[in-house]
């Protein structure tokens, strides 16, 4: 029965992290079931019906908060019509004005529910012709599978989420990863950018973006469950970093063009910004202040939510932007709680929609990485840091403290920051390589300045958290003011020097820790031969404007924690002592 088996592959893909679960069979008309909450909960109520097609979806709430009426699958006003969606219908708003003045009944609040009713406007009988008409008028990115009662075909559509066809013997199925078809088929066919597909029980027909019919045999699948989980990486984490341009590119998605309408933050009066956060957060928190000062020079303060929920106050009542991806950590909670009480007007940059700190707020900015399993932050990370531009551009165009020229040019080079990210991990194996200089150390510097001293503060965590070796970050003008006392042979020492305005103090402080023996590991612009001559190893980066360049230089520092981690055998994905999200005091 087709509803076994959707729940199978659904089961096989909750390590992904969700929020709610809804399957539709096609059975004497359609039956759906969906809501909120946990598979093991959800699952026993689902009644056996008999159909033999169906469609299914564990949703992670990105556009709505998790409930009943949000979870997928959606179905059209003719209830003839079940649809599910990966991905984010960026121009929904304006698509659903319109289909509700043509008599359209929205039962959620999400983005998807739009394209089960363009379908029902373009139905004419042909679900694929359908389809293709209906994600014409979308602007945004989509894995989407949609079934008409009666037809006996499953149509598929993909646009920057995976999509993937399992072939087996008198059936077919279709999922957005490789791990829910595992165990019925071993072959499949991989739907790339902008096709298109027909499944039904014997057969598949694919087509290009243009409708012409493409010919693609299946590819056999050697890997194991296990295997497939991880995508075919060895650790969450690792896939997790790899998955960064993708997640920069949804954190962007929208919000860049939004910026001047309000999306990120409403038109308040802001005299003052305080950023409060814990751990990975509080340090893009502290490239946040950097970043708010420079764009829009407003006096910005951080601090740590442990600190500041303890702290007496000044009075004053500043913007206060609270970090935390998770949305649950107790220190974050709690200084969300007191800086309402103190009276200031608050904003949460969180990456869990419907999350506790959501409803504590007043506005909410969602990153949109996507789940994070492994323990220690990566994308979620990189993503707090392109909500902390966009919070920048946008109160510094509210001020018009930058003109239109840079904000054009930082627009653009965060438009390409998923691309300089993939040419960071594209150097994967030279970091694996280098690292053996590292490997055996029992503490570690990490040397930054400027909006890189909080990037190298971050580097020194990761490494910490995973491969236990102690490893401090320091701003690198403070070493002769103590830490120069600790250099010498054994204790390696990473150090960031970009093309911005202390890249000469850098230098210095650089040859200062080489004149003690200190092996150095330098991470610089590609190309940059003054710094290549000066260190005993050096990683290049993309070159981009120095304000971003937190982004692709923290990409080399994960891959550094990782890679050493690994060779020292740690337990990367669940680091001993740690929780994913710290909700208790
Ligand atoms: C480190 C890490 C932690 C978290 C911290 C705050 O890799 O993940 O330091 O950053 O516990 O968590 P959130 O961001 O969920 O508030």
């Amino acid at each position: 029965m087709a509803v076994d088996i959707l729940l199978d592959g659904l089961k096989r893909l909750e390590y992904r992290g969700y929020d709610s679960v809804g399957v539709a069979i096609a059975s004497e008309g359609l039956k759906v079931f969906k809501d909120k909450g946990e598979m093991s909960k959800i699952e026993p109520l689902i009644p056996r019906w008999n159909g033999q097609m169906g469609i299914g979806h564990t949703r992670w709430a990105t556009c709505g908060r998790p409930s009943k009426e949000n979870a997928h699958p959606f179905v059209d006003c003719t209830g003839r019509i079940a649809l599910v969606h990966n991905g984010i219908i960026e121009n929904h708003l304006e698509l659903r004005k319109q289909l509700e003045e043509e008599g359209h009944t929205f039962t959620s609040e999400t983005d998807t529910e739009v394209l089960v009713h363009l379908m029902e406007h373009y139905y004419d009988g042909d679900a694929h012709a359908t389809l293709r008409a209906a994600l014409s008028r979308v602007k945004g990115s989509y894995a989407v599978a949609a079934m008409v009662e009666g037809d006996g075909h499953i149509v598929v559509a993909r646009k920057e989420n995976p999509l993937v066809i399992g072939v087996g013997v008198g059936e077919n199925m279709v999922a957005s990863d490789v791990t829910a078809v595992l165990g019925l088929t071993n072959k499949v066919v991989y739907i790339q950018e902008g096709e298109s597909a027909i499944v039904s029980a014997d057969g598949i027909s694919i087509f290009d973006a243009q409708g012409s019919t493409v010919d693609r045999q299946p590819t056999p699948i050697t890997w194991t469950v296990e295997d497939a989980e991880k995508g075919g990486f060895e650790h969450f984490m690792l896939k997790e970093i790899y998955e960064q341009p993708a997640a920069i590119h949804n954190s962007l998605l929208g919000s860049l063009d939004e910026i001047y309408a309000g999306a990120v933050i409403p038109d308040i009066d802001v005299s003052s910004v305080k950023l409060v956060a814990c751990g990975t957060s509080y340090h893009a928190a502290m490239v946040g202040k950097y970043v708010i000062e420079d764009l829009a020079r407003l006096p910005t303060t951080v601090e740590l939510a442990s600190e500041y929920r303890y702290s007496p106050g000044t009075g004053e009542c500043p913007f206060t932007v609270l970090l935390t991806q998770s949305g649950e950590t107790a220190d974050t909670l709690a200084a969300a709680r007191e800086a309402r009480r103190r009276g200031c007007r608050t904003l949460a940059v969180t990456n869990v929609v419907g999350s506790t700190i959501s409803r504590e707020v007043d506005h909410v900015f969602y990153t949109n990485a996507g789940p994070e399993i492994g323990v220690a932050a990566t994308k979620t990370f990189t993503t707090q840091l392109i909500a902390m531009y966009l919070l920048g551009l946008r109160l510094g165009a509210m001020r018009q403290t930058i003109d239109r020229t840079k904000v054009r040019h930082l627009s653009t080079e965060l438009r390409s920051m998923p691309r300089y990210v993939s040419g960071v991990l594209d150097r994967a194996s030279q970091i694996e390589e280098v690292v053996e200089m590292l490997v055996d150390a029992r503490d570690i510097f990490y040397l930054g300045r400027n909006i890189n001293y909080p990037t190298m503060l971050e580097g020194a965590l990761k490494l910490k958290e995973i491969s236990y070796i102690h490893a401090e970050g320091y701003a690198a003008g403070e070493l002769k003011h103590g830490p120069l006392a600790l250099l010498d042979a054994s204790t390696p020492v990473v150090a960031a020097c970009v093309n911005d305005h202390t890249r000469e103090k850098m230098l210095g402080n650089i040859s200062e820790v080489a004149a003690r023996d200190s092996p150095v590991l330098g991470i610089g612009v590609e190309g940059d031969r003054e710094l290549a001559a000066i260190t005993d190893a050096m990683i290049g980066v993309p070159r981009v404007p120095p304000i971003l360049s937190p982004v692709p230089l923290t990409v080399v520092l994960q891959l550094i924690a990782y890679y050493v981690a690994k060779k020292k055998g740690c337990s990367i994905d669940k680091p001993r002592n740690l929780a994913k999200s710290v909700t208790v005091e």
